[in-house]
This record gives C-alpha cells, structure tokens and sequence, in this order.
C-alpha cells in the first residue's frame, strides 16, 4: 500500500518528541445552546460564538505544540434538532469558511472534514471541499472537523470498505480496520475534552478514544479559552498513562504508545 501523503510527519520548529503536550485533541464542543439561553438569544447565536471559540482553540493549541486537534461540529444524531438550529448550523459552515479560512490557511492550519458528506447540501460540500483544497498542503496543526459524524457510522463504513476490498475474516485484524476509518491519517487523540458539563462520549470517536485520557469541563464551548485548555494541559500531565501496559519507572507516558 502506498504511503498516503497526509500521514507524513508535520513539522513544527517547537515540538519534541517526548513532549508532555498532547499530540492529538479530540473535542466535544458543548454548551452552546445554555450559553445563548442564559443571555436570553437564539441557540444559532450560541453555535455562532462557538465558531469563534473554535478559532480561538485551534490558534492556542498550535501555540502549544499540538499537532492534531480534532472537533465534533454536527453529530449524525444532530438531525434531530428542530430544523431551525439544523439550518443554522448549516448555513455557519458557509459563513464559518468565509469569514476565517484565510485567516486559518495563514496560520498553517490544515482543515480536514470527517463524516458522511452524502446528507449534506452542495453548498455545505462545496464549503468544505473549498477548506480542504485551500489548506491540504499546510502542516502546522491538522483541524479535523467532525461533521455528520457519529463513531458508530464510521466503523460501519470503514467494514464496508474492508469488505469491498476483498478482505477475508482472517485478515481483519485492529490494524487493517484502522486503515478504513475516516481518520486513518491520525494517530488517536491522548486527550480527549467535552465542555459543557456532561460527561460521556456522544457517539464521537468511539473507535479512536480507546486509551484517550478524559477531560470534563463545566465551561460552556463559547467561554473556552487558553486558560481552560492549559488547564486541561495540566491534568493530562499529571496523568499515568499505561496503556494496558506497565509504565517505565519515573517516565512520562504521554506519547510512548507511538
Ligand atoms: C453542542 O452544543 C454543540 C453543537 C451541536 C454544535 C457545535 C458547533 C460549533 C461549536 C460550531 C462549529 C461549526 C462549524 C461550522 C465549524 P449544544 O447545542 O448541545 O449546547 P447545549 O448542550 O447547551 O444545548
């Protein structure tokens, strides 16, 4: 199999290898909707504000060396919400594309889409398709935008893939489904974080966040900033990391599984 270019490694003048940063992100972006009731507006303004807070993390994370920050935008269980905040939503990824992908394309920021692109409207496709080609030669932080995503789909689709492709029972393993699913390119995020107070998963990731290390936070998405995500930072330092396995004396784990 030929190497598939976006696996290469990215280059970055400040991140060493036995760096106690996350290498991978992974973030459930929620709390919007609180955050517009508590100031008496519409969810949509909520989602809005979050675009900027997205900006704003994919900036601070690059700053900190993060070379993956992976955010759930839209879930596939999200259809459900009433079809004005779904429109919204929709009609964000276009104003969200203009208003900051040049900003983002300067920064080095490398926009990537992961979900099932089939529901979505042209428009929404084009959107995404215009992020992605502007942005696919960039290498200082890889942003990968979970959008009608759901983890469940994506294993399906990826022993859909595996099936297409001819492989027999027997040569299924971990490793060769790893290879179908949507973010192939990525190693798993070591840390994954939900705001808004809730703590589960939601269907997001499922696959990939076998060994993460969680982080709840109480502060809704809109209010997220540099300080939440260093102290995010900071509980995923104090972790112990052991991967099943037994952690080499006085080491930090961190990144050792790769
Ligand atoms: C969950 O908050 C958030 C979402 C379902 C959408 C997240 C989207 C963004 C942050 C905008 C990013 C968009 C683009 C186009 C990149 P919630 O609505 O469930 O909040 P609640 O739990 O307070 O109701």
């Amino acid at each position: 199999m030929r190497p598939d270019p976006s696996r290469l490694p990215i280059f970055s003048a400040t991140v060493d290898s036995d760096s106690q940063v996350p290498r991978h992100v992974a973030i459930v972006m929620d709390g919007n909707g609180r955050w517009a009731k508590n100031r008496y507006l519409p969810r949509v303004f909520g989602h809005k504000q979050g675009v900027d807070a997205l900006v704003r993390t994919v900036a601070t994370c690059a700053d900190r060396g993060v070379e993956y920050l992976t955010v759930f935008a839209f879930s596939s269980e999200n259809w459900k919400r009433p079809e004005e905040e779904v429109s919204g939503l929709m009609g964000l990824v276009l104003v969200a594309v203009s208003k900051y992908l040049a900003k983002l394309a300067g920064e080095g920021v490398c926009i990537r889409i992961v979900g099932d692109r089939t529901a979505v409207s042209d428009k929404v496709r084009q959107a995404w398709h215009q992020a992605e080609s502007a942005t696919a030669h960039n290498r200082r932080i890889i942003l990968s935008v979970a959008f009608n995503y759901g983890g469940r789909w994506d294993v399906v689709q990826a022993c859909r893939q595996a099936i297409t492709a001819g492989l027999s029972p027997e040569e299924l393993d971990e490793q060769r489904l790893s290879q179908f699913m949507a973010m192939s390119y990525a190693p798993d995020p070591d840390l994954f974080i939900r705001t808004g107070g809730e703590m589960r998963i939601s269907n997001f990731l499922l696959w990939q966040v076998a060994y993460a290390e969680l982080f709840f936070t109480d502060c809704l998405w809109p209010d997220f900033g540099a300080e939440e995500i260093d102290a995010a930072f900071a509980a995923y330092r104090r972790r112990d990391r052991r991967f099943g396995g037994v952690k080499p004396e006085g080491q930090f784990a961190g990144n050792l599984a790769r």
